[in-house]
């Protein structure tokens, strides 16, 4: 009975140990997007991102989207203001009239692979740098 038991909880522990692992790597991944987010990739992004007979870089094409980062100035940030002024054949917001600025890096960050998430509680200055703010004050 005893030895039952013991076996019992040793599997339990090994569950829970893989299970452990399992959150883990999932949790460094990716970026979570909110409800929003997703479904502005999924019904608006992902019309051109998820294709590549358009001339968009497709989600996880990892080269690509290191050599677009490399090739514009700012790197991601230069990605993200891209998407929000428009770019080649992409215009605007990449057509999310609803997207913020931060669903916009987020988005961007989720399809390039590139950036880790953003934080959600940081103030949403928009366009404008934190550092002039503080200069004027
Ligand atoms: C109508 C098609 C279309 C839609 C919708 C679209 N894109 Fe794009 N996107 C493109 C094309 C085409 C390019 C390549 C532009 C180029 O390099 O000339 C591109 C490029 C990009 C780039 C790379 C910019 C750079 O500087 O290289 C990012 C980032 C991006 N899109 C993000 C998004 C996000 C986020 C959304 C959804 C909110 C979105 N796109 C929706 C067509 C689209």
């Amino acid at each position: 009975m005893k030895v039952l038991q013991g076996r019992r909880v040793c599997s339990y522990t090994k569950i829970f140990a893989a299970w452990v692992l399992l959150a883990l790597t999932a949790s460094t991944q990716a970026v979570e997007l909110t409800p929003r987010e997703s479904h502005a990739y999924t019904q608006i992004c992902a019309y051109c991102h998820a294709r590549a007979e358009t001339s968009a870089p497709v989600m996880g094409d990892t080269a690509e989207w290191q050599r677009r980062a490399a090739e514009t100035e700012g790197g991601f940030e230069g990605l993200v203001r891209n998407t929000i002024v428009g770019i080649g054949n992409m215009p605007p917001l990449g057509t999310c009239g609803y997207c913020t600025e931060t669903e916009i890096r987020n988005l961007v960050a989720t399809m390039s692979g590139l950036a880790p998430s953003v934080s959600r509680s940081s103030p949403s200055s928009s366009t404008s740098s934190p550092k002039k703010e503080a200069n004027t004050q």
